[in-house]
């Protein structure tokens, strides 16, 4: 049985509203220390929501983002960062367009390098991510496979940022992003399981029927690299967000 505190919420808005309010809080009370806040950030449908939700707390009630760091979990190999199907731009057009995160401050995977540049270009990421101070936050969503950032099943606990490849049914999920299966890249760039296990908060949300099944599998198996999303089991200070119909076959 799983130790991993879960929310169940009415619905996908209610949640955004609730893990925003979360992140402006941290947010506003790094600002008043005068410190930085690093968030690790995740693409995908489920965040659009969160993000939107940030972007209108920024406009309405001035949510100030100077001091944010982010640090991205993953971007498809290859893959040209203007793109519409990048992680760059996806990031850009829900987010970075529409608050104040100064541009250097923002870091995302790039999938636009020579094969022999990636592994120089993962160690320095992690290095990033330790000289900003580690991460204080870091949102996750799930694949139906149970997935965590592209860490697909078989990935270790103790994995850093890589090259990975890619399931087969992360594969086919997002084929109608790319107009087809057999263009959706084989490979991407992600943090690694133990990346993600060293925020020192981590929230992942799971929305939707689709994500019933996993969601029943992460909260009912014990830790192991067959879903990576159980390895939250070892974290001390994460929560799962779910909405009904996420929830649905919990019982
Ligand atoms: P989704 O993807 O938010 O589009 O369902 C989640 C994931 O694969 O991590």
């Amino acid at each position: 049985m799983t130790h991993i505190p879960f929310v169940v919420a009415e619905n996908a808005q209610e949640i955004a509203q609730t893990v925003a309010a979360e992140i402006a809080a941290l947010i506003r009370e790094r600002n008043a220390e005068g410190r930085s806040t690093v968030l690790g950030l995740a693409t995908g449908n489920t965040p659009i929501l969160l993000y939107r939700e940030l972007v209108r707390l920024h406009r309405e009630e001035g949510l100030d983002f100077s001091r944010v760091i982010t640090f991205n979990l993953d971007e498809y190999y290859p893959m040209q960062p203007d793109s519409s199907q990048s992680y760059h731009y996806f990031m850009h057009h829900h987010l970075f367009d529409h608050v104040n995160v100064p541009a250097s401050q923002i870091h995302i995977p790039d999938g636009f390098l020579s094969r022999d540049a990636i592994a120089d270009f993962c160690a320095a990421y992690e290095q990033k991510i330790q000289q900003a101070g580690g991460l204080d936050f870091q949102l996750l969503g799930i694949g139906e496979n149970g997935h965590i950032g592209f860490n697909e099943p078989g990935s270790a606990r103790d994995s850093r940022t890589r090259l990975v490849r890619l399931d087969a049914t992360t594969r086919r999920n997002a084929a109608g992003d790319f107009g087809g299966e057999d263009l959706v890249p084989r490979e991407a760039i992600s943090m690694g399981v133990a990346t993600i296990l060293e925020a020192r908060r981590i929230v992942l949300i799971a929305t939707g029927s689709k994500k019933a099944t996993i969601m029943q599998k992460v909260l009912h198996s014990a830790a192991s690299s067959d879903i990576p999303a159980t390895f939250l089991q070892l974290h001390e200070n994460a929560t799962i967000y779910v909405d009904t119909a996420a929830h649905a076959s919990l019982v």
